[in-house]
């Protein structure tokens, strides 16, 4: 299938936030990196994205702010808008679905399904709060546990424990907002019947679609293989769009089912405000010869790839994605990335450090893009690569090359003559450059099309070191010139190369060339720039990234993870309650146990345990020693020396590493989960029973 223009959607970010450098490494970069490659071929192509204003996140993050919902999605979107403008995310358009259009649109889409019949509509009993006559949604509900019991688990998952869940599952369910407790109410819903999509989306993915990525084509398969089922695409919610559907009142269409309709609805946007350069909306999404291309991040996979091909078809009128390029997780020093718990790299707060340093970071974030796994971001690896990569090898070689231009030749382009063998086999290196990087690209392997084109910097470079046309300016002004004249075509060759990664970067290097219009036709040549044309001024590409700075960002990750330990225990405090009281027991029970209070004469850790204190007492029977896996509690165990505690005297004597131990010491779990031996008010003898 040979395609006429491309389109390139990237998913649409939640606008309950910044964005980070997960959002820009997993979505953003690769799709402007494929964007402007595009472009730079000459090949016609539309980029569009925008903010995904609705759904339950941004409802959340106004009631943490204090502020509406309106005020939410409109500063962030502004924010978002502007970060990528600021990293030179190339979009066509970037709107947002609050937008009038966007409500018109995903509506209509909504109502044309209804009416022919392709949805079917399902009653069930959902979680609803009496007091403020509101169904709740997933997220909203909280409760115990059912695996690992702990208190506060969402009603989609458990984070203690990390296990999915519904709200069903969990364990006295309330309203995470007011702690109020929750009732079943009936409620009618929309469902999308995908189970009979499934045997055409088998064929479409599995058996036409066999070039995705594996870990698309894998999610895709093992969602396909457990059977789809009919998802219901409007909620009980008062942030959306609402159901245009008599007698649905309090009903709106489920973000999931409005938000893919806006890349549709942004491009509308776009083609009816500029038809002259942009065309007809149609012409984007419903010709043969339109290829689209979803950029997406992998939690996205299932709805990008089964649920919107799904609603595409189901209106019949639409062409569906050629591919859905989907990247797994980048990780930050070792940890998930978290919005709510601000593990991030804000690009609002990486631009007021690091000022005129977005390439910097898209090098960094491609270099280690998640393309294939999880991938880790470190401020130490952000630092080698600028330093060791970007300074060293790139930076270096365009400078060099500019600056001995400027010193032997005025700053003019200077005449290859004779080439040496040397010469040959450095040129030999680019002849293939154009389709070994188009093969790359096109299969959207941006990761090793940019450690490419930094082989070819490195090439460069080290034809200069061993050259030396220092040296040889000495002697042989016309070896000079030849090796300058390469050099300086291999710069030339470098701009255009770089261009869809660096692209700040490329077009200071167009202007220090004084090159405007390099076309990726040209790339590998080496007639790039004609003898005798005279270049610009000469500034450096990159600087060195100082230990200092590097620290400062790791002092305040370090800051930001002392206060989210802080917060979690206040909010396991606050979850609190105590465990229910057990089964009904008896005075005689009771009896057999012989608790006793002894002073602790000493107490140690135990050598290779990380549970075990060994407790040495006064029993006032002679003395005996005592484990208890109290550990993690008590860092300094010798807080404990001096105090009188409880213990149970008649349990059977134990081996434990290695020792002997006579008894058990009474301990009360506190609410962070942490153990507080027990004590009695008042000194009493050792030995003293207690009842
Ligand atoms: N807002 C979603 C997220 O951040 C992505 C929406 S993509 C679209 O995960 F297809 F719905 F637009
Ligand atoms: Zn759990």
């Amino acid at each position: 299938m040979t395609y006429k223009r491309t389109l390139v959607t990237s998913a649409l970010p939640y606008a309950n936030g910044p964005v980070h450098i997960g959002h820009l490494a997993g979505v953003y970069v690769p799709a402007d990196i494929y964007v402007r490659y595009l472009r730079l071929r000459g090949q016609e192509v539309l980029f569009v994205c925008g903010s995904d204003e609705h759904g339950v996140p941004v409802t959340i993050r106004a009631r943490k702010e204090g502020i509406t919902t309106q005020q939410v999605v409109d500063r962030y979107h502004e924010l978002i808008k502007r970060s990528f403008a600021d990293f030179g995310i190339s979009f066509d358009i970037y709107s947002r679905t609050t937008s009038q259009i966007h409500h018109q649109f995903a509506a209509d889409y909504f109502r044309r399904l209804y009416d022919n019949g392709k949805f079917v509509e399902q009653t069930t009993e959902q979680f609803y709060d009496p007091e403020t006559g509101e169904f709740l949604t997933d997220r909203n509900i909280r409760g115990e546990c059912p695996h690992c019991h702990s208190l506060g688990a969402y009603g989609d998952q458990c984070e203690k424990c990390g296990s999915a869940l519904s709200p069903d599952e969990l364990i006295n369910p309330y309203n995470a907002i007011n702690g109020n407790k929750l009732e079943k109410k009936a409620t009618s819903h929309w469902y999308l019947p995908l189970d009979q999509y499934q045997t055409w989306l088998e064929q479409w993915i599995l058996e036409e679609h066999k070039e995705w990525r594996p870990n698309v084509y894998g999610q895709c398969k093992s969602w396909l293989d457990s059977g789809l089922k009919p998802r219901a695409v409007t909620r009980d919610l008062d942030w959306g769009i609402p159901v245009p559907v008599e007698g649905a009142e309090g009903k709106v269409l489920y973000v999931w089912f409005d938000a893919p309709i806006g890349y549709i609805s942004n491009t509308k946007e776009l083609c009816d405000a500029q038809p002259e350069k942009y065309g007809k909306w149609e012409t984007w999404w419903k010709d043969k010869e339109t290829r689209l291309i979803h950029f997406i991040g992998k939690d996205n996979i299932v709805f990008h790839c089964i649920v919107f091909p799904s609603m595409l078809k189901a209106d019949g009128s639409y062409i569906l994605p050629d591919n859905v390029p989907s990247n797994e997780f980048l990780n930050l020093e070792g940890d998930k990335i978290s919005t709510s718990r601000n593990w991030a790299v804000w690009l609002n707060e990486y631009l007021d450090d690091f000022p005129g340093k977005q390439d910097v970071l898209r090098y960094v974030l491609t270099a280690n893009a998640p393309e294939t796994k999880d991938n880790d971001f470190t401020w130490s690896d952000f630092q080698a690569r600028n330093n060791n990569e970007l300074v060293a090898i790139y930076g270096n070689f365009v400078n060099r090359a500019l600056v001995l231009t400027r010193k032997y030749f005025g700053g003019k382009v200077p005449e290859c003559h004779a080439l040496t063998e040397y010469d040959q086999q450095t040129i030999a290196n680019f002849r293939d450059v154009k389709e070994r990087l188009e093969g790359l690209l096109d299969t959207f392997h941006f990761r090793d099309a940019q450690k490419e084109v930094m082989n070819l910097a490195r090439i460069g470079n080290k034809y200069l070191a061993d050259t030396e046309p220092w040296s040889t300016a000495k002697t042989d002004m016309e070896r000079t010139s030849t090796i300058l004249g390469i050099a300086l075509q291999i710069v030339a060759n470098l701009s255009i190369a770089f261009e869809p990664f660096l692209p700040f970067s490329s077009k200071r290097l167009r202007e220090m060339l004084r090159v405007t219009d390099l076309r990726w036709e040209q790339l590998g040549k080496l007639d790039l720039l004609p003898a005798g044309h005279e270049l610009g001024e000469v500034s450096l590409l990159f600087e060195k990234i100082e230990d200092a700075a590097v620290q400062g960002q790791l002092d305040r990750l370090a800051r930001i993870k002392a206060e989210n330990e802080r917060l979690q225990k206040e909010e396991d405090m606050k979850n609190w309650q105590p465990v229910p009281v057990k089964d009904a027991t008896s005075i005689d029970d009771f009896d057999k146990m012989d608790i006793r209070v002894a002073t602790v004469l000493d107490c140690q850790p135990v050598k290779k345990s990380e549970r075990l204190l060994a407790f040495r007492l006064d029993d006032g029977m002679g003395g005996r020693t005592i484990l208890s896996g109290i550990a993690q509690s008590y860092p300094d165990p010798s807080v404990l020396i001096g105090k009188q505690v409880l213990y149970i005297a008649n349990f059977p004597p134990r081996k434990m590493m290695g020792q002997t131990s006579e008894g058990m010491i009474l301990s009360a779990v506190n609410a962070d989960g942490k153990l507080v031996v027990t004590t009695v008010s008042k000194e009493v003898r050792n030995g003293a029973q207690v009842g």
